[in-house]
């Protein structure tokens, strides 16, 4: 069976290996052992990436294989192809398809139709690899996960989604504030509600981010305007005014705790210069880790 990874959740069965795998990877492991050689991933961005496209591709040339960037502008899937047939000619030609998606929908059809493994590089849903490298940094700057209260303080997005998931997956607490209706997928909240009740932990949404602040050990939060809501823009900026992570809620958290954002920042919005480029900030190991995380990723992934 192909391993796709759209959601974190199929990752469950061996987050924990895939993290402890990252790690290795960072310490220095198959650094000249190439195990990807002769072996090509597809990326198709349909909205714009720093991060994801380097850390793949970066990852795919270090582990001795190929990746190749494509948008839907030089795709036939910008001209009415379907996505569809789009994965079924892509699967005759490489090893493993990446997909950035305006659509958690076309994401789905893209990995039914793909014989090949597909990875979920951001959907409108879900940001699994995004939590991967978000976890792997928890895991380095905590040395655990039980016990850990993660806040989460703001837009109740794809990142949020896929993180409130992990968070019950590795048995870390997980609380999310943010406005009345901005908050993570209701289907979504249920299932992380059912994971964190199996793995013996906490999954909470409250409206006040001062209460989900109080006692964090890690505080995490992302852009109030995700790529694809810019017509939103000025209603969402006026929403979550009161949500920014700024040093006054950072000190609310407990001694020791890690501030995270994936990245991009809108600086002076959801977080000020000062907490981002303070002590207790981890934004740059995050950005770090993704390429370790991809590698790990596209290890499991690619056989
Ligand atoms: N965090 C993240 O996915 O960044 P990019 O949009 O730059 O890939
Ligand atoms: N939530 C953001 C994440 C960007 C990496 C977005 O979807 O634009």
């Amino acid at each position: 069976m192909k391993l796709d990874v759209i959601s974190i959740l199929d990752l469950e069965a061996d987050l924990e290996d895939v993290i402890a795998s990252s790690m290795r990877l960072k310490a220095g492991a198959l650094r000249d052992a190439f195990p990807l050689k002769g072996k090509t991933l597809a990326m198709i961005f349909e909205k714009s990436s720093t991060r994801t496209r380097v850390s793949f591709e970066a990852g795919m040339a270090q582990l001795g294989g190929h990746a190749l960037n494509l948008s839907p502008k030089e795709l036939q899937l910008g001209r009415g192809e379907t996505i569809a047939d789009t994965a079924k000619v892509l699967s005759r030609y490489v090893d493993c398809i990446m997909y950035r998606a305006f659509d958690h929908g076309m994401m789905r059809d893209l990995a039914k139709n793909a014989t090949v493994p597909v990875i979920n590089a951001l959907d409108d849903l879900e940001h699994p690899c995004q939590v991967v490298a978000d976890l792997m940094t928890i895991l380095e700057r905590k040395r655990r996960f039980q016990g850990i209260r993660l806040a989460y303080v703001g837009d109740g997005n794809n990142v949020c989604n896929s993180l409130m998931l992990g968070a019950s997956l590795v048995g870390m607490d997980f609380v999310s504030a943010h406005p009345e209706g901005y908050g993570p997928d209701k289907k979504l909240r249920a299932k992380a509600a059912a994971l964190a009740k199996k793995s013996g932990c906490e999954s909470s949404q409250v409206v006040d981010p001062i209460e989900a602040v109080k006692g964090a050990d890690v505080i995490y939060t992302d852009t109030w305007v995700s790529m694809g809501m810019e017509e939103e823009a000025e209603e969402r900026l006026r929403a979550f005014q009161p949500y920014q992570v700024n040093a006054a809620l950072v000190r609310k958290a407990k001694r020791g705790r890690i501030v995270m954002h994936c990245l991009p920042a809108h600086r002076g919005q959801e977080i000020t210069d000062e907490v981002m480029d303070g002590p207790d900030s981890v934004v740059f190991d995050q950005a770090e880790n993704r390429m370790h995380t991809e590698k790990a990723i596209l290890l499991r992934a690619i056989r």
